[in-house]
C-alpha cells in the first residue's frame, strides 16, 4: 500500500505521515529533507539558491547529509522552498522517491506533491492542513522545548510567505491532489489528528474495495 500525505508547512504531515508508517508497518520518507539537504549544500558550497544551476549542482549531496541536525532548522526550510521552484532541481530528485514509493509492500512519503506527481496512483491520499496561525503556534512551542527563542508573528509571516512560494511555483505547486481526502488538524490535539488519519486510510482502502 502506498500512502501519499502532503500538506503545507508545519501542518502535522510529518508527524501523521510517521506515525501511519509505525501503525501500518510501512517505511516512511519525509520528502522535504531532500529539498532541506539540496538547500543546505547550495549554502555551504556559497551557491544563489535562486539559481538553477547552483541549485542543480547541490543535488548530488552526500547521504550523510540527511542526518545533519540543522536541516530542521527554519533557515533551511526557506532556503529548501527556493531550490524546490526549479524543475531541475525536482527532476534530480524524483527518482529517489519514485523508487522508494515503488518498493515492494509499498511506503508512506510526505511532501507537497506526492499524491500529485510522485505518486498519482497511490492507495491513500491525505490532504494535512491547519491554519497559518495555529501551524506557527505549534512552530514556536517546537522551538521553545529546543530552547530557541522564537517570535509568533515572524513565524506566522514566514509560514504565508512559505505557503504562497509552494502553492503558486510553476512545477509540481502545493495543492490537494484528485482524491486526497483533506485533514484539518487545526483544533485537533496530536493523538486526535494520528486517530483520525489511520480512520481515513482505513475508510479510503475499504471504499476501493468495496468498489
Ligand atoms: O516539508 P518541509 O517543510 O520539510 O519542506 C521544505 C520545503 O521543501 C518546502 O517548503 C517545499 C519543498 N518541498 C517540495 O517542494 N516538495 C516536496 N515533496 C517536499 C518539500
Amino acid at each position: 500500500m502506498i500512502i501519499a500525505v502532503d500538506g503545507p508547512a508545519a501542518s502535522g504531515k510529518g508527524t501523521i505521515a510517521r506515525a501511519l508508517a509505525r501503525h501500518y508497518q510501512l517505511p516512511h520518507l519525509d520528502t522535504g529533507m531532500l529539498y532541506r539537504a539540496v538547500g543546505l549544500s547550495v549554502a555551504r558550497a556559497g551557491g544563489d539558491p535562486d539559481n538553477e544551476a547552483d541549485a542543480l549542482a547541490a543535488c548530488g549531496f552526500d547521504d550523510a547529509l540527511l542526518t545533519d541536525p540543522e536541516l530542521r532548522s527554519e533557515a533551511i526550510g526557506a532556503l529548501a522552498s527556493r531550490v524546490s521552484i526549479h524543475a531541475a532541481v525536482r527532476n534530480a530528485l524524483v527518482k529517489r522517491q519514485r523508487d522508494f514509493a515503488g518498493q515492494t509492500g509499498g511506503a508512506v512519503l510526505d511532501g507537497r506533491d506526492i499524491g500529485t506527481v510522485i505518486a498519482p496512483d497511490a492507495d491513500v491520499k491525505l490532504f494535512v492542513t491547519a491554519s497559518p496561525e495555529m501551524r506557527a503556534q505549534r512552530r514556536m512551542r517546537e522551538l521553545q522545548d529546543h530552547g530557541l527563542a522564537a517570535d509568533l508573528d515572524a513565524l506566522v509571516a514566514d509560514i504565508r510567505a512559505r505557503d504562497a512560494r509552494d502553492t503558486n511555483r510553476a512545477v509540481a505547486p502545493l495543492k490537494q491532489a484528485q482524491g486526497a481526502v483533506l485533514l484539518d488538524t487545526s483544533d485537533l490535539s496530536i493523538e486526535a489528528a494520528v486517530r483520525q488519519a489511520i480512520l481515513l486510510v482505513d475508510a479510503q482502502v475499504e471504499g476501493q474495495r468495496t468498489n
